[in-house]
């Protein structure tokens, strides 16, 4: 069992759930109203199989688990546990657990640097709790990130003993049990939607209402915001990142074409063709499952499923949000369209 200040040393910690600041530095929390419902009701009445949140990379999904963690950390009749396995930079964000577990989550993850070793460490967390603490409790297991260490082909099995976890847990006493993961691989949730023990959900980028409160908060200038909206579709890390530029799109849109030249060029060149119709109908790409595939794996489209966990985009042609797929960002979708007609 590790001390407080050994704890902190290696940057575990438990955040108390009062005042936004805690969970997430200083930037408010705008909206997931209807998202933050629906997890609630589910840490109340346990969910079954296990819930599989995916959606564009920086739409929020860390945040709604973090946000939905800061709520019940604190309860009594709750065991709540965040682990982010994706999280190498800043190890104070790893975990975030009740209380009366945090030697239980410590003492296991604090060895385990590596993501993998992370997303693995939670069924000994889990077995352990189940054990000991879980009777009579709402226990929340989030597990932020998985799909990326994982790979396509070690999900789905990870996720099958999720599921025998939360069996379990439910065996052991637990009054509920809600284990919950999220992912912004497109090419994992192709894989995990073939089977009937994950449940899958989408969360989309922020509605434009709601985008609008975050530009607020960010002070966005007035005369860029439609601008804004259209090119990053409501997704708040770009937002932020804008923000952070002091919202010089064109450098934004640079960097963004820097990337996908950097990781797609001779791609571009060998599909030419065909990425200009995918480039004006996203949708098209359900004739082109090789160009499908590069695009999910470089995370520029992901497919929709509607409806999502709260807001569901429609269809829209300007934001390249189609039937069965979208790009994460239409920035991503013009920046293609450019570079296409410059090739
Ligand atoms: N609803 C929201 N309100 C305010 N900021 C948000 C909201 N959702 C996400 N953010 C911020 O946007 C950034 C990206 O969110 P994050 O949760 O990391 O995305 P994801 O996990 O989907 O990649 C973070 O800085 C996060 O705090
Ligand atoms: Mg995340």
């Amino acid at each position: 069992m590790l001390s407080d200040s050994e704890q902190c040393i290696i940057g575990f910690q438990h955040l108390p759930s009062s005042g936004l600041r805690n969970v997430n530095g200083s930037i408010p929390f705008v909206d997931r109203v209807e998202e933050l419902r629906k997890l609630m009701k589910w840490v109340e009445e346990g969910f079954y199989p296990v819930l599989f949140i995916y959606g564009p990379e920086g739409c929020g999904k860390t945040r709604l688990l973090r946000e939905l963690v800061s709520r019940i950390v604190d309860r009594d009749d709750c065991l709540a546990i965040y682990i982010d396995a994706q999280e190498v930079v800043d190890p104070k964000r790893a975990i975030y657990v009740s209380r009366d577990v945090l030697d239980i989550v410590a003492d296991i993850v604090s060895s385990l640097v590596q993501p993998v070793g992370k997303a693995l460490a939670v069924y000994r967390v889990a077995r352990i709790l189940a054990e000991r603490r879980a009777r009579g409790k709402h226990v929340v297991i989030a597990i932020d990130d998985v799909a990326k260490p994982l790979g396509p082909d070690i999900v789905e099995s990870y996720a099958k003993k999720l599921l025998d976890l939360v069996e379990e847990l439910e065996s052991m006493g637990a009054s509920s049990v809600f284990i919950v993961a999220t992912s912004s691989e497109g090419a994992s949730i192709k894989v995990l939607a073939r089977h009937n023990y994950v449940s899958l959900t989408m969360v989309w980028n922020l509605d434009p209402e709601s985008f609008e409160s975050l530009l607020n908060v960010l002070k966005a200038p007035t005369h860029l915001r439609e601008r804004i909206y259209e090119l990053l579709g409501g997704n708040p890390r770009l937002a932020i990142e804008l923000a952070k530029r002091r919202w010089r799109i064109d450098e934004l849109l640079e960097e963004v074409r820097t990337r996908i030249a950097a990781t797609l060029l001779d791609f571009v060149y060998e599909y030419r063709e065909e990425l200009a119709e995918v480039v004006e109908n996203v949708d098209k790409l359900t004739k082109y499952p090789t160009i499908a595939k590069t695009l999910l794996e470089t995370n520029l489209v992901i497919p929709v499923v509607r409806p999502c966990l709260g807001y569901t985009p429609p269809p829209s042609k300007d934001l390249g949000i189609g039937r069965y797929y979208a790009w994460q960002a239409p920035a991503y979708m013009h920046v293609l369209r450019e570079l296409l007609q410059s090739t």
